[in-house]
């Protein structure tokens, strides 16, 4: 039974760390290993998280967060999933998932229209994953202003095979 619940204060200090950890991941591909030294989403983007009641912790057996999902809603209707991230030590036992659970309870309960996010086509824990609870692909010119912003200013940062998905509800 993985617990997840609202991001608190107290928990901000370590959402850094497990992203920078989760991200390790990626130096299993080769094209891909220079995320695991790339940005993070940083401490403004958290805090606005928290503060818009769209942050979550998945917590360990010790009590202490193992992976984090922030979120935002945009054009009132949809929630966008912003970041979404396991720490290494965690990975591959159903923290994500119940993550992504989490999201999509919330969007319900706010009575939003769909779920969105973007991420990489060809890599397994990634579109493959989002596709198996349903997210569907979305074509660049379908997509709603923001997530093609999103996708331009990933592919101005140098990430190749992105794709938009959605998750109607
Ligand atoms: C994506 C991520 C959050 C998934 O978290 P997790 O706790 O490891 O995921 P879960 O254990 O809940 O598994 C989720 C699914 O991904 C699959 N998966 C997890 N790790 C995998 C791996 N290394 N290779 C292939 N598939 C993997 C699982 O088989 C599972 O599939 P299923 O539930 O449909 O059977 C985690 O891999 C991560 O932090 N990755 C680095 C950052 C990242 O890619 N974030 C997402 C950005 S869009």
């Amino acid at each position: 039974m993985i617990r997840v619940r609202p991001t608190r204060a107290t928990d901000l200090e370590h959402l850094d760390a497990i992203e920078r950890s989760s991200a390790t991941l990626f130096r299993t591909i080769p094209d891909l290993a220079w995320l695991a030294d790339d940005r993070t989403a940083g401490p403004e983007a958290h805090t606005h998280a928290v503060e818009q009641g769209l942050s979550w912790v998945a917590m360990d057996e010790g009590d202490q967060p193992a992976g984090f999902l922030i979120a935002a809603v945009e054009d009132d209707a949809d929630l966008h999933i912003l970041e979404l991230a396991v720490g290494a030590d965690h990975q591959g036992r159903g923290v994500g998932r119940a993550l992504m659970q989490m999201a999509r309870h919330e969007a319900e309960a706010r009575a939003l229209k769909a779920l969105t996010l973007t991420t990489f086509r060809s890599v397994a824990w990634n579109a493959p994953f989002y596709a198996r609870l349903g997210y569907e692909e979305l074509a660049a010119e379908m997509a709603p202003f923001y997530l093609r912003e999103a996708l331009a200013a990933q592919a101005e940062h140098g990430l190749t095979d992105r794709v938009a998905m959605r998750l109607s509800l």
